[in-house]
């Protein structure tokens, strides 16, 4: 019988909505052909150099610029949303220590929502409250679910630092030098929104059912965990930890090659240019690695790069956000199944920012599916199957 196919509503079929317009937006634009992000129409570079975590998430939340004294409200307001209900704590306490971690976040802020009695409270008020609350939050429970892994107490959150380094303090029980703390910050600027990426999109499929915020940002959690997504940061360390020296890439990148292997931190569904985020964390890379006396994860990676890009860069493949940020992060010695986390510690700005956005003017995300199954199946009974 012809193959059967069902073609409903005008819309094109893509498979994974590849190339689909799903919504507008004024928080933020990938320009996959020139490799450029913006955040509200400001170019990342800008950012990433004069702006801090706390300015640019007021900035994804509200659209523009703060004052100095909306920022320093702002700033308030999250050193008194950091702390976390009991509930939360003991929660981790029972996962952390053999969950992934990524487990562990999503188990945190459902509890967190959980506990929360205005979690079904519809209004914008509302949501941009528990954004807010949980920007702060986020930071407070990756802390948590890192110190529980090292068989420590979380560490509470000291309301004298700033975001990014209160988020090492509570990971690492001591507080970072002002170097560390800045080059931290600027990689939770450069992870903090990116169009309707996977994570993002998952956040806001579940916002429109008008489910709630929590539940929202669980979804965001979750889909960012996969290895093709936010998880590709902490598969690239597992992938420089295999080849283990830069003389040995070569060899392995040809076998990756040849054998069609995924490579972890390469690639994009809409950078066809050299993502700008990476651009900026392999500056880092290379001074962060030689100043912790790791220049060998930086080496690796420049190596596989430039390896990579002969080999495919005239297909579009070049390094994306999680191909240094990992090296980074292992040269501040910190562990790397908590590389998402840390990605998360960030994205839920943008993922709060664009659930508010979606919701403001909110349509249910229902797509179809092209049935190519049977049309006039006979049902059969028991006896005679
Ligand atoms: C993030 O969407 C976002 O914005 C995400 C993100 C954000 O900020 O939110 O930028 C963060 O998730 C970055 C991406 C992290 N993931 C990885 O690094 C995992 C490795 N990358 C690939 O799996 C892949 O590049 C994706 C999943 C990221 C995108 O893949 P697509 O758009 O689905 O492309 P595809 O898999 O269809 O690949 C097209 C072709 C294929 O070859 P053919 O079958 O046509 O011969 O390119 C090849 C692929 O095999 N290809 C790769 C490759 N990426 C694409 N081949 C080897 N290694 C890769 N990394």
């Amino acid at each position: 019988m012809a193959e059967q196919k069902q073609f409903v509503g005008q819309a094109e079929f893509a498979k994974g909505l590849e190339g689909v317009i799903a919504c507008e937006s004024t928080m933020g634009y990938v320009d996959g052909k020139e490799g450029k992000l913006i955040y509200r129409g400001y170019d990342i570079f800008e950012l990433a150099e004069h702006s801090t975590f706390e300015e640019t998430s007021y900035l994804l939340l509200f659209g523009k610029l703060p004052s100095q004294s909306e920022l320093d409200d702002f700033k308030q307001k999250l050193v008194q949303q950091r702390a976390v209900p009991k509930e939360v704590i003991n929660a981790l306490k029972i996962v952390a220590k053999t969950a992934h971690p990524m487990a562990s976040l999503r188990t945190g802020v459902s509890v967190l929502g959980a506990m929360d009695k205005n979690a079904e409270d519809e209004s914008i008020e509302n949501y941009t409250s528990i954004g807010i609350s949980l920007i702060a939050k986020m930071a407070t429970i990756a802390g948590a679910i890192t110190r529980f892994r090292k068989g420590k107490k979380p560490v509470d959150p000291d309301p004298k630092l700033d975001h990014t380094a209160n988020f090492l303090y509570m990971m690492n029980g001591q507080k970072p030098d002002d170097y560390t703390a800045r080059v931290m910050d600027v990689s939770l600027i450069l992870h903090a929104d990116h169009g309707m990426n996977a994570s993002t999109f998952s956040s806001m499929v579940v916002a429109s059912s008008m489910s709630d915020m929590y539940s929202a940002i669980t979804a965001g959690i979750a889909s960012l965990k996969g290895s093709l997504h936010g998880g590709a940061n902490e598969q690239v360390m597992h992938m420089l930890d295999e080849i283990g020296s830069v003389d040995k890439v070569d060899a392995w990148v040809d076998d990756a090659i040849a054998t069609k292997k995924k490579l972890m931190g390469f690639g994009h569904r809409v950078y066809k240019a050299y993502d700008p985020r990476a651009t900026i964390l392999g500056e880092y890379s290379q001074k962060i690695t030689e100043a912790h006396g790791r220049k060998d994860l930086y080496d690796m990676a420049k190596r596989m790069e430039d390896k990579v890009i002969a080999a495919y860069g005239e297909r579009g493949i070049f390094p994306n956000v999680d191909f240094y940020s990992g090296t980074i992060y292992s040269a501040f010695g910190i562990e790397t199944a908590l590389f998402t986390p840390i990605f998360a510690v960030s994205r839920i700005s943008g993922w709060a920012g664009r659930v508010i956005e979606y919701v403001t003017e909110n349509r249910l995300f229902r797509p179809r599916a092209v049935y190519t199954g049977e049309m006039e199946a006979k049902y059969v009974p028991m006896a005679q199957r």
